[in-house]
């Protein structure tokens, strides 16, 4: 009796030690929602290319880079040759659209292929400035950011907001 009665103590501390651990779990989701609620509101809506992500001098430095270590794989109009994947027109957009420009970062720097990792992240960054500019988005006031989460927020996307 007298230990039956002990046991049941033990599992009414455990119990409100679970109540505790619960309440504590609640709470901290309510601050975590309460963080990405005013984070969001910040920042807004996930940015597009179509708003102007890259400058011109940004995507005159990657033409450079382009023309020495991707054209004679990718072609002058970066349509792509035998094996090298288109890096313009619809073909890249139906790969590439709704993905974040981190990723495309990513895939620039295993780029050449006989030398992947050669790149510096800039000067990936200034390559992808240059695929923007001849898939036809326009060029704005501030380069892309090397940041990995500001290229994380931005969308490659070849169809313009709004439009079919
Ligand atoms: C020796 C030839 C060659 C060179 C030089 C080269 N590439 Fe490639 N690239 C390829 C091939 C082949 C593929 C597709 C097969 C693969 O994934 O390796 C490809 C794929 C890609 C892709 C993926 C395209 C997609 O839609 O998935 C990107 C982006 C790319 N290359 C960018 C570049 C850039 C930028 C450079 C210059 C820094 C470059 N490449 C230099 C041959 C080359």
């Amino acid at each position: 009796m007298q230990r039956g009665r002990s046991v049941s103590a033990a599992a009414r501390v455990g119990r409100s030690a679970r109540e505790i651990v619960a309440r504590i779990v609640v709470a901290s989701g309510i601050i975590v929602v309460a963080a990405v609620t005013v984070a969001h509101g910040q920042s807004s809506a996930p940015r597009t290319v179509h708003k102007g992500v890259y400058t011109e001098e940004q995507a005159i430095r990657g033409q450079g880079i382009y023309n020495e270590r991707c054209l004679s794989c990718h072609g002058e109009t970066l349509a792509g040759m035998d094996q090298a994947t288109p890096l313009a027109g619809p073909q890249f957009g139906s790969v590439w659209n709704g993905v974040p420009l981190e990723a495309l970062v990513t895939r620039i720097g295993t780029m050449p292929p006989e030398a992947p990792g050669s790149m510096t992240r800039a000067e990936s960054v200034d390559v992808l400035a240059y695929i923007l500019w001849y898939n036809g988005l326009p060029f704005g006031d501030a380069p892309l950011s090397l940041a990995q989460d500001s290229l994380t927020k931005i969308v490659f996307e070849t169809t313009p907001p709004g439009k079919p």
